[in-house]
Parts: structure tokens; C-alpha cells; sequence
């Protein structure tokens, strides 16, 4: 089915200007950008956006690194999108991520993992509308 996802490209990422060569593997794996932003987070906005994880050890550390500079935020839609964004970012540990993924050529920790993407048709729905209304997704 034809899918959207949300995807994030982390700040460590937009530091390093690696925005375009991580475009590229989209639009090379036949995901199209639909939609698009750059912002720099608040820690409400970060905080909010990962609220799934706020027990987690790492909340803090989540938060902190995701507001330290800009992010591109864009909706990817395609054929199983979530998925295949899923294999093009590789596993969220880029010590475990596979050769040729985005993480395992880009992120340097699991913190400054380079992307971040939706794990499932259910979040994908939410973390889009978080930062993109209806009236700003152009597809088609
Ligand atoms: P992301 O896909 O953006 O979702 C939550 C983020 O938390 C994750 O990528 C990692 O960058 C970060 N993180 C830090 N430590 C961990 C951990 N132990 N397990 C999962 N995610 C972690």
C-alpha cells in the first residue's frame, strides 16, 4: 500500500550537510518528499514529539541532542514507505547498523543517529500531523 512516514534528518546530520546525499536515497529508493521543513526544536516541542520515550534512561539526552541545532523534517510517501525507510536508515545503533545504510554512513552514536524515522502505520499517522497539517502535504 502506498504509505506515508515521517522522517527526521537529526542535527548531527544537517551539521555534517549531508541533507541532500540523504535525500538522494529516498528519491532513489522511490520514496517522493511530500512535504518538508526546517526548525530548530524547543525542548517542549522535542519533549512532546518523544513522548513515548519520556521514562526512558536516555529522555534527557534525547531531548538535549535534538534541540542542540536545526533538523529537516519531511513526509515520505511511497509503496510500504515506513518500512523501506526503515532498511534505508538501518538499525538505531549505527554500530549494528548493516553496510550502506544511512546510519552506518552518517550517525557516530546512538544519540547522533542521523535520521529518525516512524516504526509503524500507527505513529506514522501521529509524528506527521505533529509537525505537518493536511493543507501542507503536496501529493500528487
Ligand atoms: P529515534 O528513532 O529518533 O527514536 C528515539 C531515539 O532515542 C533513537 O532514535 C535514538 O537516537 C535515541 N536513543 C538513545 N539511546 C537509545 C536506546 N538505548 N534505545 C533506543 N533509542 C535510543
Amino acid at each position: 500500500a502506498i504509505e506515508r512516514t515521517l522522517s527526521i534528518v537529526k542535527p548531527d546530520a544537517v551539521a555534517k550537510n549531508v541533507i541532500g546525499k540523504i535525500y538522494q536515497r529516498f528519491e532513489d529508493a522511490g520514496l517522493k518528499i511530500v512535504a518538508a521543513r526546517m526548525v530548530h526544536l524547543s525542548a517542549r516541542e522535542a519533549g512532546q514529539f518523544y513522548a513515548v520515550h519520556k521514562d526512558r534512561p536516555f529522555f534527557s539526552e534525547l531531548v538535549e541532542f535534538m534541540t542542540s541545532g536545526p533538523v529537516m523534517i519531511q513526509v515520505l510517501e511511497g509503496e510500504g514507505a515506513i518500512a523501506k525507510n526503515r532498511e534505508l536508515m538501518g538499525a538505531t545503533d549505527p554500530k549494528k547498523a548493516a553496510p550502506g545504510t544511512i546510519r552506518a554512513d552518517f550517525a557516530d552514536s546512538i544519540d547522533a543517529n542521523a535520521v529518525h524515522g516512524s516504526d509503524a502505520p500507527e505513529t506514522a499517522a501521529v509524528e506527521v500531523a505533529f509537525f505537518f497539517p493536511g493543507m501542507n502535504i503536496y501529493s500528487r
